[in-house]
């Protein structure tokens, strides 16, 4: 599929679909990483003479303008990172947008008001999309982090002007799509979070490809289950052990090391001041549930990064913003630090882990997508790259 280098942008009107949906709290950014990294993309198109219109969500406002949920602090963030006007607007589509386009100069950026004010984009409604088109000559898309979304700007747009990948998009892909089609070995997977139910698609797509697969966090407390131990209070979704005994047959026969838990740090309630001791998965006491893996489970588990090329890490150990149990997540980060192997962290909540304990910069790849990264994990085609029709 071609990128944007691909083509001639000079004195065009591009349409850059970027994925600013940043965290904010009381008007403030509280991390711009999504911003910073769709910098090159909107250089290059600023460098080569193009006329460079900006559109992205941010939040659910669910078709309805909402006062909490417009770009504005996005713009002005974005016009000290990159160190040029940006001129933000009120709208995103009509014809006082068209006349502030109609106005632009090469390599000016606009930055149009949040999307998803708009009910027909999540609808994906097809003249909603037309009215995004007709605003360019160009369609980039640089939102790897919403390319899991069939929406106007991330896909119904592309069926009416030339469509193309950013470079964000691009590295995303480049990096994720090796890792899981031609992995460098021993390949690592690291799955954690709350439920197995979220991480199906995941640990079944990931079975047929990696050489060790490790499991925490909230969802090991099932295949736990599954092996026979009782486990007090802990997590427990009655409906996916015998999905969680399937999974454990069939790295055996894949022959996948599955590593799981063999010590937990127990709590007598979930708070972050609980008492608190650690145990082996076969004496959780009754009335106790495990909030984090470990401290054997935690080394075990380091040590199989440190022998790996490529790890994959999607999900926290444990509740790893309570103190008490944020132990085993940060020694796999810590881990992940070290390792010589290629590190990918697959988004959302391991990426707040490597941030939190410090370690963001020493990983190779931060996925700026968290559904985005886990549907292409699950082997999973997404709409918006799918749509992308300039071949
Ligand atoms: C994300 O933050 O994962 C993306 O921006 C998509 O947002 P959404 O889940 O609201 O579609």
């Amino acid at each position: 599929k071609k990128t944007m280098k691909d083509i001639d942008v000079k004195g065009k009107r591009v349409f850059v679909r970027v994925d600013f949906n940043v965290p904010m709290e009381e008007g403030h950014i509280t991390d711009d990483t999504r911003i910073r990294a769709a910098l090159p993309t909107i250089q290059y198109l600023v460098d080569a003479g193009a006329k460079v219109i900006l559109a992205s969500h941010l939040g659910r406002p669910k078709g309805e303008v909402n006062e909490d949920m417009r770009l504005t602090a996005v713009g002005t963030r974005l016009a000290e990172l990159i160190e040029r006007p940006v001129t933000k607007l009120d709208e995103s589509i009509g014809e006082t947008v068209e006349a502030a386009i109609a106005e632009m100069q090469e390599g000016k950026i606009v930055l149009l008001e949040n999307v998803r004010f708009h009910k027909g984009e999540e609808k994906n409604d097809t003249e909603l999309a037309q009215s995004f088109a007709k605003l360019a000559d160009v369609y980039v898309n640089d939102a790897f982090g919403a390319a899991h979304r069939a929406h106007a700007t991330t896909e119904g747009i592309a069926k009416f002007i030339p469509a193309v990948s950013g470079l964000l998009m691009q590295k995303e892909l480049d990096v994720l799509g090796k890792a899981l089609s031609n992995p460098e070995r021993p390949f690592t997977a690291i799955i954690g979070g709350a439920k197995v139910k979220d991480k199906i698609g995941v640990i079944e797509n990931l079975l047929e490809k990696v050489d060790h697969l490790i499991i925490g966090g909230g969802l090991s407390f099932t295949f736990i289950k599954a092996l026979g131990h009782d486990i007090g209070n802990s997590l427990l979704e009655e409906d996916k052990i015998e999905l969680a005994k399937s999974f454990i047959d069939k790295a055996k026969e894949k022959g996948v090391q599955l590593h799981m838990p063999i010590d937990t740090v127990v709590a007598n309630e979930f708070s972050k001041d609980a008492a608190t001791q650690v145990v082996d998965v076969d004496a959780i006491p009754a009335g106790w549930m495990g909030l984090d893996i470990g401290p054997k489970t935690a080394a075990n588990y380091a040590d199989v990064i440190a022998k790996s090329k490529l790890i994959i890490w999607n999900g926290p150990m444990g509740v790893f913003e309570m103190e008490k149990f944020a132990n085993g997540t940060k020694t796999v980060a810590d881990a992940m630090a070290a390792t010589e192997g290629y590190t990918v962290i697959g988004g959302g909540d391991s990426a707040a882990a490597v941030e939190k304990f410090e370690v963001a910069s020493k990983m190779n790849h931060i996925s700026t997508g968290g559904g985005a990264s886990l549907e292409l994990m699950e082997g999973k085609e997404l709409p918006g790259i799918l749509a992308l029709n300039d071949k």
